[in-house]
């Protein structure tokens, strides 16, 4: 069996951030970066405004504390202070950092690295690579990782964390390519998976590979999954789809217009406007189609965001990615022309339950997570745009000196509960592959993707959570003898997919019965029928463990500085 110090699992910023973290902490550490994708692939290098980080210099307004502050509110209080005061003082070293090591952010004249103002901050810190910041930082930590000796599996899925007498002892992949089942001894893991939003198959701005495979399995390894409910919807996708329209857009002066011609948020957020933070921008724009002040119908419902004023020079500099996208999914240029947007489902705040800040433990010894997999809780109830590549450079690092810390006391062990469970998913494989009716896949994705979008979108009540509860359950029992179709082990994404689907289920029926039992309204979750903030009896982290059965529980969330304010912008 192959044994390693460290398996990390995912190979975006934070998996490859973690890697480095760790060599950095012992350089004689095997370490192993599994990961289904190309690292150069992941959902990263779709994170397009920036990496927020306070860079401090003379005559300087901005302050780590104010960033800490924008956090917190931004968070609807539900973010755990201590963890965000931690993260804000590492994310302006990571800011510098990756800095140093060459990545090409975009500049000011007088050389420093180049800001712009997102929604929900006080001060401009958002440091930025015109539009592809997620895409050159993602590039920048693979070239650093190479350099460090990092060694890759790729396509490589992870099927189970393992875990014996209560401790992290490897994994099990599946290679894609192969079909091979391999168990991978080793005294820590990271997982550093991603998130999970595409559970909204209908319209999400998240790549095909973000179906949280390392929440899935955190939570067969007995690791809660905290405040699943907690799901971002980022106010610009393209009305064609979903794919992401930065929020760089409006941080560099776009304008959100409804179909009478005005500037609406004017409405929702006097004195931000087109930068309230999402949370708040995306309910405005979805309230003003509701109305009937948007455009077209269904899904491809929108409104326009106009971008002409910025004029073609600033556009080509700052955000020529965007112009790309729109050309691509709404076949215009956005130089000329507004482009149409709506709401899209973006990111996930909750995430595998983390209880330590410093080092990104989750409750089992020897297993870490970091990144958008992870919930330390930095986001609580709504990220603030510009804080998740922070989060994945931040937690990454601090996820590897955990790891390479760690393994100095741990031991190899745990081969015959790794065989087990190799052996039980080379049986799953020939049981699913072999069954001849049933539904498929896709066909259940489809009824989840129209399920979550109604049921748990970005207005909830009671009756839609639980009718969509109800389906997520029903459609649960269909995927038990759903088909896979092809019984190939070699490039069998069929049961990949199959397996992806099942992963999905699983998190959206704990995201839903977190929802129906959060009876308040807090950042991201919006309950028509509970449409107040109620700190009295739901200022408390979600926290649902899987064993046969989906339990509930709650942790109260740490507060130091900043007691609960009334959040208006
Ligand atoms: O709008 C954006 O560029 C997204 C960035 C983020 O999610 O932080």
């Amino acid at each position: 069996m192959q044994s390693y110090d460290i398996v990390i699992v995912g190979s975006g910023g934070a998996g490859l951030r973690a890697a480095v973290g760790a060599l950095q902490t012992n350089p004689d550490l095997s370490i192993l970066v599994v990961t289904k994708t190309m690292p150069t692939r992941s959902a990263t290098c779709m994170a397009e405004g920036g990496i927020n980080g306070v860079l401090e210099f003379a005559g300087q307004e901005d302050t780590l504390e104010a960033h800490s502050f924008d956090t917190v509110k931004g968070s609807d209080y539900l973010g755990d202070q201590e963890a965000i005061d931690f993260f804000v003082e590492k994310a302006s070293e990571a800011v510098r950092e990756t800095d140093f090591w060459g990545t090409p952010y975009s500049r000011r004249d007088d050389g420093r690295v180049a800001c712009r103002l997102m929604g929900g901050h006080k001060h401009a810190r958002t440091n930025y690579s015109a539009d592809k910041t997620g895409h050159i930082l993602l590039h920048s930590n693979f070239d650093y990782a190479l350099k460090c000796g990092v060694q890759f599996r790729i396509n490589s899925h992870l099927l189970d964390v393992a875990v014996e007498d209560g401790v992290c002892c490897g994994v099990v992949v599946r290679d894609t390519n192969t079909g091979e089942v391999t168990a991978i001894r080793s005294k820590s893991v990271v997982l550093a998976t991603g998130g999970y939003t595409r559970m909204f198959w209908a319209r999400t701005s998240t790549p095909y590979i973000a179906t949280g495979d390392g929440v899935a399995a955190a939570l067969r390894a007995g690791v809660a999954f905290k405040d699943p409910e907690m799901v971002q919807f980022h106010p610009t996708g393209v009305a064609n789809g979903g794919v992401l329209i930065t929020e760089a857009a409006r941080g560099e002066g776009g304008y959100l217009i409804n179909k009478d011609g005005e500037r609406f948020m004017a409405n929702y957020a006097p004195d931000r406007m087109e930068l309230a933070p999402r949370d708040i921008t995306a309910r405005a724009i979805e309230t003003e189609i509701i109305e009937g002040r948007g455009y077209g119908e269904g899904l491809g419902a929108h409104v326009l965001l106009d971008l002409r004023h910025l004029g073609r020079e600033r556009i080509l500099e700052r955000l020529p990615q965007i112009r790309h996208v729109a050309l691509l999914f709404e076949n215009l240029d956005l130089v000329e022309q507004p482009v149409p947007i709506r709401p899209t489902a973006h990111y996930s705040m909750g995430g595998i339950d983390v209880i330590d800040h410093e080092h990104m433990k989750t409750p089992v010894p020897g297993l870490f997570a970091a990144g958008e997999c992870s919930c330390v809780s930095i986001h609580g109830a709504n990220r603030l745009g510009g804080n998740s590549l922070a989060d994945a450079m931040v937690t990454g690092k601090q996820a590897g000196i955990g790891a390479a810390s760690y393994v100095g006391g741990a031991g190899l062990k745990g081969d015959s509960s790794l065989e087990k469970l190799a052996a039980k998913w080379r049986d799953h494989f020939r049981e699913t592959t072999a069954r001849k009716g049933g539904a498929t896949a896709p066909e259940l994705r489809e009824k989840l993707a129209a399920t979550l979008w109604d049921g748990m979108g970005i207005f909830r009540t009671e009756e839609k959570l639980q009718a969509a509860l109800d389906t997520v359950v029903d459609l649960q029992k269909e995927y038990e003898t759903a088909v896979v179709g092809n019984d190939n082990p070699v490039c069998n994404t069929a049961y990949s997919h199959f397996l992806e689907v099942g992963n999905i289920f699983t998190l959206a029926r704990c995201a839903l019965v977190a929802a129906v039992a959060r009876k308040e309204s807090r950042g991201a979750h919006t309950r028509e029928d509970f449409t107040q903030r109620d700190d009295e009896n739901f200022l408390k982290h979600s926290l649902v463990t899987v064993n046969g059965d989906y339990h509930l529980d709650y942790r109260p969330v740490s507060i130091n500085r900043y007691q609960p304010q009334e959040r208006k912008y």
